[in-house]
């Protein structure tokens, strides 16, 4: 016989076996019993402070709760589905420790401001362990443009080659893209830093409780508002999970772009071993595999983000059941994001630049026509004329099957009078890239100081890691 259910007290029959594997989550929710016990114990400290329980049976409680975090540590405690969720284990095997002083526990609490908080302790984890991690990204991207500064890359508008550019500015385009994903992951820190218990089932608690002081013991720096939303808000999670959804996006666009440059087509680009897998029928291949994940793993994650908004329409205030059906989808996408990131950091110094492939793919598709376009507007033809006489000395070199390069001054100066010795410099790769010195623009010094600018953003960046690092060791103390 399956033992009692902590809320049985009404029911006739004990619920059946079908019904206790369908309603159960603990098999996934029991990764939360870190946050479940800290949070526990932060209530009982405030239930015995607030005299709403005697320190006696605090200090018991406490000590239970400390010896059942270590059963569960070294796989003492099964999950079993009767068990329910991760919250119904925890307070039956305290029950069962130390008799019904450990009933106590969830006075003035309710499972719906619990399962609320655990979740919210979890997800300021997830949220700085992101941002580290996008953090780690950041810095091997600024590596990696500062020691390829020196390399030119065709640049490409609907792939088809347009400008010629400086590697180094193609990869700080990612950098700033991270920048985002960073500032809204700490933005959605600030949101989630708002301590829920105190809410109960969904009216708030007649127990003269101190949700300030759960909240200072949590390091939190204030509680949330209204009980009915913080039973039934789930805004956070979804804002993380969009937030990850955009961060994949970004990855699995440089995904992409790596699994083209790793083709025997372009070359631009060549995987560590270490990072690439092998074929099982065709002893020729590397495939880019990691790159392939990332890019497929971002489906999972928008999959997650439709899950969670889906399941939020129509929900009728407060509490429902469907809410449980919040968890899978969030601790996947913390886990995958966080993986993509963490592997992605570590790939990055495992690529092989082929600078010379990329110079050489730069000679072709007439890069410097538009700068070509733009020495005549300097000799002051109208821009949309000069567009014109460009397109037809382009056409003229199709057909010669010549680059602009190949094409001397007369050459030249038969389409335009104003075209002079000067042109020669003008159109040259390394002029187009370095007159391109407006901010944000490719040329070398305005590169330079993205990357000096950006080395000072991550550094700026440190001081979210530190509070927060500062408020996870405050969490622990609560112990
Ligand atoms: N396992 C539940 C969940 O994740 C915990 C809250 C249960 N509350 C309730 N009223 N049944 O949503």
């Amino acid at each position: 016989m399956a033992a009692k259910k902590l809320w049985a007290g009404r029911f006739g029959t004990a619920t059946s076996k079908a019904v206790d594997e369908f309603t159960a989550s603990i098999a996934f929710d029991h990764i939360l019993y870190r946050y479940d016990i800290m949070g526990s114990i932060a209530h009982c400290r405030m239930l015995s402070k607030q005299k709403i329980i005697p320190a006696r049976d605090a200090r018991t409680i406490i000590g239970a709760l400390k010896e059942i975090e270590k059963e569960i540590e070294n796989g003492k405690l099964a999950f079993a589905p009767q068990k329910e969720d991760i919250h119904m284990l925890i307070e039956s095997r305290l029950i069962q420790k130390v008799g019904a002083v450990g009933g106590k526990i969830h006075t003035a609490r309710s499972r719906n401001d619990q399962i609320a908080l655990d979740v919210s302790l979890y997800l300021r984890d997830a949220l700085v362990d992101t941002v580290c991690l996008l953090d780690q990204v950041q810095q091997a991207l600024i590596t990696m443009a500062e020691k390829h500064i020196d390399v030119f890359l065709p640049g490409f508008t609907h792939l088809q080659h347009a400008q010629p550019l400086l590697f180094a500015h193609h990869v700080m385009a990612y950098f700033e893209m991270l920048q985002r994903d960073r500032a809204r992951m700490e933005a959605c820190y600030g949101r989630v830093n708002r301590m829920p218990l105190g809410a109960g089932a969904l009216a708030g608690t007649p127990h003269p409780i101190d949700r300030q002081y759960v909240a200072g013991l949590l390091g939190y720096p204030a509680v949330t508002a209204n009980s009915m939303d913080s039973v039934s808000d789930r805004d956070t999670l979804i804002e993380f999970c969009s937030n990850a959804a955009i961060v994949m996006m970004h990855l699995s666009r440089f995904c992409e772009e790596l699994i083209l440059w790793t083709s025997s087509e372009f070359q631009f680009v060549e995987i560590s071993d270490s990072f690439c897998t092998g074929s099982s029928i065709m002893p020729q291949k590397k495939n880019p595999d990691v790159p392939e994940l990332i890019r497929g793993k971002t489906g999972r994650v928008y999959g997650s983000l439709m899950a969670l908004l889906t399941l939020m329409k129509s929900l009728p205030l407060t509490y429902n059941r469907d809410l449980q059906e919040d968890k899978e989808a969030l601790f996947d996408t913390v886990e995958t994001v966080k993986s993509c990131l963490a592997v992605f950091a570590l790939m990055l110094p495992e690529i092989k630049v082929n600078k010379e492939k990329m110079a050489e793919a730069a000679q072709s598709g007439f890069l410097t026509a538009t700068d070509l376009a733009d020495y005549l507007v300097e000799k002051g033809v109208a821009f949309r004329t000069a567009h014109d006489i460009v397109g037809r000395i382009v056409s003229y070199c199709i057909r010669k099957k010549k680059s602009l390069w190949d094409l001397s001054v007369n050459e030249l100066k038969r389409f335009n009078k104003n075209i002079g010795a000067d042109v020669l410099n003008t159109i040259a790769l390394t002029a187009s890239i370095n007159r391109r010195t407006c901010v944000g623009g490719t040329g070398r010094t305005a590169v330079k100081q993205a990357i000096r600018k950006a080395a000072a953003e991550l550094r700026k960046g440190k001081k979210f890691i530190e509070q927060a690092e500062t408020t996870r060791r405050k969490m622990a103390d609560v112990k």
